[in-house]
């Protein structure tokens, strides 16, 4: 199935099979997934959600490369993960900026980082900031943002290279609620547009129905899948949605996968 609206979908196929992981820690091992298959199509939106400290970074991080597994298999556009690949963006929970960059400067990074700064590079990270409402910001420190300006700033430089696999770890998290609802449909389009696959880890269920096409609810201790939820809401996905019968169908269908994760 092709799910964005672009003629040429440009996203990979993400495929997890088995996968398991355990963290060694001073405590003694700590199981944090167990058996996770999951397969995401081409292009596809897919949101994680579940409790905090089910797991959900760590599995964004393994898909990302940026931390091993036991047990299983990975593969992101047939290739296993592997840190620094240049089609995939990843946003992490914690805004990495550097602070002796302005705020463009950041942007500009991956070209830097990638060898592909070019003629055309400062009018993309001018479209970048205009993207995350940052325009007027260019120039400033990094050190000079606010919590929510840092995270946008974060989430222009992981689109920077026009990645085909978008990993979003609570992009959201620090930004007030007219901004935030304003990127959630803004990012849903860019996918859209874009063909990325995308997946997202928030804890807000209303803002994994308003973007995703499907909602991977995650247990804890250890780690696993729960419900697998499609949302079947027309595309483009605008505001006026939140709070339909369907989108409050949809809503409840994910918080009953989540309550059965928490009993067992
Ligand atoms: N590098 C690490 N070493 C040891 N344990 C870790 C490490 N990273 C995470 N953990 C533990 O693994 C579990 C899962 O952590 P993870 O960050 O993946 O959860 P999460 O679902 O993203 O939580 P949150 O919603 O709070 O962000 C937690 O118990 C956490 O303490
Ligand atoms: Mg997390």
């Amino acid at each position: 199935m092709t799910y964005a609206n672009s003629p040429d979908v440009k996203g990979e196929t993400i495929q997890l099979r088995g996968v398991s992981k355990t963290y060694t820690t001073a405590k003694g091992s700590l199981p944090v997934l167990r058996d996770v298959d999951l397969q995401i199509e081409a292009g596809e939106f897919v949101s994680f959600v579940g409790p905090s400290g089910c797991g959900k970074s760590t599995l964004l991080k393994i898909i990302a490369g940026l931390v091993g597994y036991d047990e299983g298999t990975v593969t992101i556009g047939g290739q296993p993960p592997r840190e620094g690949r240049e089609d995939i963006g990843f946003m992490l929970q914690q805004s990495v900026l550097m602070p002796w960059l302005n705020v463009s400067k950041n942007v500009e990074l991956p070209f830097v980082i990638a060898r592909r700064r070019g003629p055309d590079t400062p009018k993309r990270v001018a479209d970048l900031l205009e993207l995350v409402g940052l325009s007027h910001a260019a120039t400033l420190n990094s050190w000079e943002l606010s919590g929510g300006m840092q995270q946008r700033v974060a989430l222009a430089r992981a689109l920077a290279l026009d990645p085909g696999v978008m990993l979003m770890d609570e992009p959201f998290s620090a930004l007030d609620e007219f901004k935030r609802e304003y990127l959630n449909i803004e990012v849903a389009q860019m996918a859209d547009r874009l063909g990325t696959t995308t997946i997202l880890v928030t804890h807000s269920i209303g803002e994994a129905v308003l973007m995703s096409d499907r909602i991977i609810a995650l247990g804890a201790n250890p780690g696993r899948i729960v419900g697998d939820i499609a949302v079947d809401l027309p595309r483009p996905r605008h505001r006026d949605m939140v709070g339909s019968d369907r989108f409050q169908k949809i809503s409840n269908a994910v918080r009953d996968a989540l309550s059965i994760g928490f009993e067992v």
